[in-house]
């Protein structure tokens, strides 16, 4: 997405909130092959560090039924993946929850009005790139 546009995003939802230092501002880029490969096939690669290691252990037990997609890796690719996700994960963040959009760091982060999410290129909470532009970089700073 065009840079104007990300900033007229950003200008249109934040709306006079506080702007507070945030250790996810910066997150080291996906750096694994595998892991840029399998996981980036449907979505952006998510890093590992947006998510603690307790929910990467849930998500790759779970690829059979992953969000309603079948995700599953044969078993060499799949322990190599978890390995890095959960050796790289965050150290704060709720295991319990799957979903980095479940996360209260992050829903502190994107309390939009509803209708942001149904706008054609937001779509979903998940597809990080539509508002960051730089999002597969690690960076969500813009
Ligand atoms: C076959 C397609 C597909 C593949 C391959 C896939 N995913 Fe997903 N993933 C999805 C879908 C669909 C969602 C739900 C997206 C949404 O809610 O908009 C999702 C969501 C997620 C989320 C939650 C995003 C949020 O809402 O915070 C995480 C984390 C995730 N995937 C990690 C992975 C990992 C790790 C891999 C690789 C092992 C992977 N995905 C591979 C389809 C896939
Ligand atoms: C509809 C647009 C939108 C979507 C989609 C979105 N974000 Fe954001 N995000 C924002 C805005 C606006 C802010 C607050 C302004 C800022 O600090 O950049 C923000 C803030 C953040 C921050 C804090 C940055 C900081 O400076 O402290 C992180 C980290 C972040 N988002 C990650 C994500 C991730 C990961 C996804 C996808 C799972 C995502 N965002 C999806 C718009 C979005």
């Amino acid at each position: 997405m065009p840079r104007r546009l990300a900033a007229a995003t950003v200008l249109l939802l934040l709306s006079g909130a506080p702007a507070s230092a945030n250790e996810f501002e910066r997150v080291r880029p996906v750096t694994n092959d595998a892991t840029r490969k399998e996981c980036g096939e449907c979505h952006m690669a998510f890093q590992p560090g947006l998510l603690p290691a307790g929910s990467w252990t849930r998500i790759m037990d779970g690829l059979d039924d992953h969000f309603g997609e079948k995700a599953s890796l044969p078993p060499g690719p799949a322990a190599e993946i978890r390995a890095y996700l959960t050796g790289n994960a965050a150290g704060r963040g709720d295991p319990a929850l799957l979903r980095i959009t479940e996360q209260r760091w992050w829903l502190r982060e994107h309390g939009f009005r509803p209708e942001v999410w149904l706008r054609k290129d937001v779509l979903s909470k998940a597809n990080c790139e539509a508002c960051h532009r730089d999002a597969a970089r690690g960076l969500y700073d813009d």
